[in-house]
């Protein structure tokens, strides 16, 4: 017996370091994963270009490239919005996906320093730069200092800091505006609104006599489209999958049997 039990003893040591040794890596090793997934979801700024376009109070174009029409100017836009470079818009993908952006005071005396958020709607051919965002008149004076705006618009363009952030629409369903172009064989529509991610990377609709979810194929901007076979019929099942994230939402029946073309409808599904 003592035999044995001297003879493990020094097993029973050498056992529990590798324990703490095993627990000690994992722990670093978890701290290092957060760490490389907080950098990656954009926690931290990084240096872009920002110019504005549009009326110094508006809300950059009318409509925009994302084709989310005359919206962006009311809520949940409210104005808040930008045109990316290839970058960020990413020939319509990017369409949707929200940032923060500031400038500092070192850069214009007259930057406030805070962030603005603002929603991709539209494109800019500004290629010049890696990141750069031609932001609304009224998101681009809202970086400055009160009574300020004007002065910091006056400055045309400098140098900026952004970083991606989730978007969050309170108080707004998500929403489908149909193509005017659909009709019972072609079905397109804009999707916006989303929270979270705000950009997508797969919509796919489900008819009321087909089991299978149909792949929409992404058109332009923010519009998604399908070629339908004869007699399907509403209503339709709308599936989004966002960019980042994957996360998936059903918005169940929302495009109801008497859809029409131009029509936007809704869903609570955000
Ligand atoms: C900051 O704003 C003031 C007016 O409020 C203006 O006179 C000044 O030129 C601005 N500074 C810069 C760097 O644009
Ligand atoms: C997203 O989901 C799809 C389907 O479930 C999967 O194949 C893909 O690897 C996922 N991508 C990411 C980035 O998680």
């Amino acid at each position: 017996m003592g035999i044995i039990c001297n003879y493990l003893k020094p097993n029973y040591v050498l056992f529990a370091f590798i324990i703490l040794i095993s627990i000690l890596q994992n722990y670093c090793f978890c701290i290092t994963t957060q760490k490389h997934n907080n950098s990656s979801a954009g926690s931290r700024f990084s240096a872009a270009v920002a110019t504005w376009y549009g009326d110094p109070n508006g809300a950059g174009s009318v409509g925009g490239a994302c084709g989310y029409g005359f919206n962006v100017e009311k809520r949940p836009f409210s104005a808040m919005i930008a045109a990316g470079n290839a970058n960020l818009f990413q020939s319509g993908m990017g369409c949707g996906a929200c940032y923060q952006v500031k400038c500092r005071r070192s850069e214009n005396p007259n930057c406030s320093g805070k962030a603005v958020t603002v929603t991709i709607t539209d494109e800019c051919g500004c290629d010049g730069q890696n990141v750069h965002f031609d932001l609304s008149g009224a998101a681009f004076g809202a970086m400055a200092k009160p009574g300020r705006a004007q002065a910091l618009r006056n400055a045309g363009t400098f140098k900026v800091e952004y970083r991606r952030v989730r978007c969050n629409y309170p108080r707004t369903n998500l929403a489908f505006d149909i193509d005017k172009g659909s009709n019972p064989n072609y079905f397109a529509c804009v999707v916006k609104y989303v929270n979270g991610d705000g950009d997508l990377s797969a919509v796919d609709l489900q008819t009321r006599n087909g089991n299978e979810w149909l792949p929409m194929q992404h058109s332009w901007g923010a519009t998604w489209k399908v070629d339908l076979a004869n007699g399907v019929k509403a209503p339709f099942s709308i599936r989004i999958t966002t960019r980042r994230t994957n996360k998936t939402i059903v918005a169940r029946h929302v495009i109801p049997a008497d859809w029409q073309p131009g029509k936007s409808y809704q869903s609570l599904a955000n």
